[in-house]
């Protein structure tokens, strides 16, 4: 049994959809009953592949909408869930206050996972889940500045008492490090070009908001396929913004360490370099002996402590992706401590 529900209640804002403005409000807002905060992605195969036992605690490190917390705890696991987003952690303590003390939620960054552990006296964990990137409702509220498709101040942050925020990037990185950061995470074959214009525009207009940026962007490079010309910018100063690379290999290293024997972490990412990050470390902790050309003899590996479960990527089934296009690129890889 988990302690009394934990939770942050200073950073709580009022639910985020009576928060827009009218307009919005008025085009966007769905009824109260069709209200989605988040389809989950992948469900039955994390439930398959997770194996969570009855009365085994999960971490789901990123319970966004809470759909794969419910998952488990209906499956008779308790929970503890984490997330950066004030307004997902009230979201979920409302949703699922009916189990009562078999979930614990907690507002954190999963690469902080050690310290909540231990304020909770939790030593070991039956299994844990990260579901990577942003909820469709932190997509859907202008307000929160992760879209190009609705005006909204220049933010992305998940935590929004973190540091910086994507104007600050926008506006006080160089060309060099802007050019890098929509090269590196954005994959942006034009990013010389839309870093140079956005450095020359910031002279007399800093950036405060997403459509202006967006539409200079368009106007640079055109329109070219069903992608908006800025969906790679975009994403690369979300990433940037919230450190997602960095946050994700302290996350796996913090709830790798703590897994029972038999216990499985499980991993969906939408990106390929944070593909390539849980790819990486699960290889590297599945290896039991290293060898080199230069050494006498083989070593034991001092990382090994994984099995992997799925050798290649479990991929959503053509109905899921028919069903919800947003979880049309998702990965998931499990792996069990040994
Ligand atoms: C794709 S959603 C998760 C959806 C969730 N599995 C569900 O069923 O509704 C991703 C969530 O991860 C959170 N998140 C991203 N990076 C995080 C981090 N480093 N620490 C904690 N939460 C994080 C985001 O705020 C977002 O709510």
């Amino acid at each position: 049994m988990l302690g009394q529900n934990v939770i942050n209640t200073f950073w709580f804002e009022r639910p985020l959809w009576v928060a827009v403005d009218s307009f919005t409000a008025e085009e966007e807002a769905p009824e109260v009953e069709e209200f989605i905060y988040h389809r989950p992605v992948l469900e039955s195969e994390v439930l398959e592949l997770i194996e969570p036992k009855p009365g085994s605690l999960i971490v789901d490190a990123t319970c966004g909408g809470g759909g794969h917390t419910e998952a488990f705890l209906e499956s008779g696991a308790n929970v503890l869930a984490l997330d950066r987003d004030p307004d997902a952690i009230q979201h979920v303590s409302e949703q699922l206050a009916r189990f009562g003390k078999r979930l614990a939620v907690r507002q954190a960054n999963f690469r902080c996972a050690t310290s909540v552990l231990d304020e909770l006296g939790i030593r070991t964990i039956g299994g844990a889940l990260f579901d990577i990137g942003v909820s469709s409702r932190q997509l859907e509220n202008s307000e929160r500045g992760f879209s190009f498709m609705r005006n909204g101040p220049l933010d992305m942050r998940m935590d929004p008492r973190a540091q910086p925020t994507a104007a600050a990037i926008i506006n006080e990185y160089s060309e060099e490090q802007l050019t890098r950061l929509f090269r590196e995470l954005g994959e942006e074959p034009a990013a010389r070009r839309i870093a140079s214009l956005i450095v020359k525009t910031r002279k007399s207009a800093p950036f405060r908001e997403t459509l202006p940026l967006a539409r200079a962007i368009e106007k640079l490079v055109g329109r070219h396929g069903r992608h908006h010309p800025a969906t790679q910018v975009f994403q690369a100063l979300r990433m940037e913004v919230n450190d997602e690379l960095g946050a994700l290999e302290e996350g796996l290293r913090a709830l790798t360490t703590r897994l029972e024997c038999g216990g499985r972490i499980a991993v969906i990412t939408f990106h390929s370099l944070e593909d390539r990050i849980v790819k990486n470390f699960f290889r590297d902790h599945s290896r039991e002996w290293l060898d080199k050309p230069e050494w006498p003899a083989p070593q034991r590996n001092p990382d090994y402590d994984l099995k992997l479960i799925t050798p290649k990527p479990v991929e959503p089934t053509e109905e899921e992706r028919r069903m919800n296009p947003r979880s049309r690129s998702a990965k998931l890889r499990v792996a069990e401590k040994t």
